[in-house]
């Protein structure tokens, strides 16, 4: 692994996109992610399954009695100490069978998130007894965050389609990107569209050559990630109908004269959903890991009832998840006002939602390195 490209470390500063809505408030994310909770508990048999097969527990130990595992976006909880906790039990079932007469490892737990995360709120309510030693780890997954061959198992659910910042391309006002009119790629012009996915794979990539450095041979790099089928627009998805409501509520506002348009066409949500195509390529153009396993499942998270979406519901989740990102760029009263107008919209669109969440809008890989024999 010597010849890995050591110059990520060095872009890890603080200034990626706003972290969720902080504390243990109404408002909060701590109580509005269920639905991120449900989405990835899909995923959990296949997770479990993985690390089943792949981990190898004689192997791993042989240098440390110390298992240590990473989630990367963890936010301020609850849902990352679920997913810790899960994996742990996993591992100590594995331990039990392949090991028996061997002590139990001890497991250590890294909770990354970017520096401006609520840390205090995640460790204020991190379980009484949890079964491992904690820590956290500030700082961009797009970069480095460990030392070489550290960590056995790292985990990152419904954190990877958030970009490392707005492509540049939309920012500048004479290029063919400029995003006049909306707020995010669907619905938006090719220019637009290539200049998110070109963002979206070299942040992957960043965050590929990193991880290939930071896990161990024979360690497994688990990701749950919000995807769209190939071949399909993200317009036709249902978060992509709520960016064009968004879009056009924040135009109508501005033709009341309370902003401009042109802060509507300066604004753009750093998230691209990649489909498993796009990532299955960016992946293959790894030298270091290779994906063991994948799968795309409909999580359906926001419908109630298998049917319908709580709209109040899925406007708090999404608020608590993405507001950090409004108010960067538009003032207290215009964020309230979109948000608050939200719901309305989105219930005029109901049916059309409701159906576009049945589609696979969720993708979970397992990576491992190459040399893990
Ligand atoms: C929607 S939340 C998901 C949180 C949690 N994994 C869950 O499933 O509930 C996405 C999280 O990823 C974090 N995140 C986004 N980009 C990041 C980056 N480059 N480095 C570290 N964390 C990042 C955000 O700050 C946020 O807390």
């Amino acid at each position: 692994m010597a010849t890995l490209v050591n110059d990520s470390i060095l872009k890890n500063d603080a200034d990626g996109p706003i972290p969720v809505s902080g504390g243990l408030g109404t408002d909060s994310y701590y109580n509005h992610s269920f639905f991120q909770k449900i989405a990835a508990n899909v995923a959990k048999d296949m997770i479990e399954e993985a690390i089943t097969k792949k981990l190898d527990v004689k192997f791993l130990l042989s240098s440390s009695n110390t298992i240590r595992i990473a989630d990367l976006g963890c936010a301020v909880g609850p849902n990352t100490f679920d997913a810790m906790q899960s994996i742990v039990d996993v591992i100590k079932l594995k331990y039990q069978t392949q090991l028996p007469a061997s002590p139990m490892p001890e497991f250590q737990v890294f909770f990354n998130d970017q520096p401006a995360n609520d840390f205090n709120t995640l460790f204020k309510s991190m379980p009484p007894k949890r079964e491992y030693f904690a820590a956290g780890v500030p700082g961009s997954f797009y970069g480095r965050l460990f030392p070489d061959s550290s960590l056995h198992v790292v985990y990152s659910s419904y954190a990877l389609h958030w970009l490392s910042k707005v492509p540049e391309d939309l920012e500048d006002k004479n290029s063919p990107a400029w995003n006049r009119g909306k707020i995010h790629h669907a619905s938006a012009t090719e220019e637009v569209l290539r200049a998110y996915a070109g963002q979206w794979a070299d942040d992957l990539s960043g965050f590929l050559n990193a991880r290939a450095r930071e896990i161990v041979p024979g360690g497994i790099v688990v990701i749950v990630t919000h995807s769209i089928p190939d071949g399909m627009e993200y317009s036709e998805l249902a978060n992509g109908m709520m960016y064009s409501c968004m879009a056009s509520i924040l135009l109508d506002i501005a033709k009341r004269g309370l902003i401009t348009e042109e802060q509507v066409d300066a604004f753009n949500l750093p998230t691209y959903a990649a489909s498993p195509g796009e990532f299955v390529s960016v992946v293959e153009n790894n030298e270091y890991l290779n994906i063991v396993t994948m799968g795309e499942s409909n999580p359906s998270p926001w419908l109630t009832d298998d049917v319908h979406v709580d709209m109040n519901e899925f406007v708090s989740h999404i608020r608590a998840a993405m507001e950090g990102m409004f108010s960067k760029h538009f003032s207290r009263e215009i964020v309230n006002e979109m948000f608050e107008q939200l719901e309305a919209r989105l219930s005029e669109i109901s049916v059309e939602m409701e159906s576009a969440y049945k589609d696979k809008i969720q993708a979970f890989y397992v990576l491992q390195r190459n040399d893990s024999g």
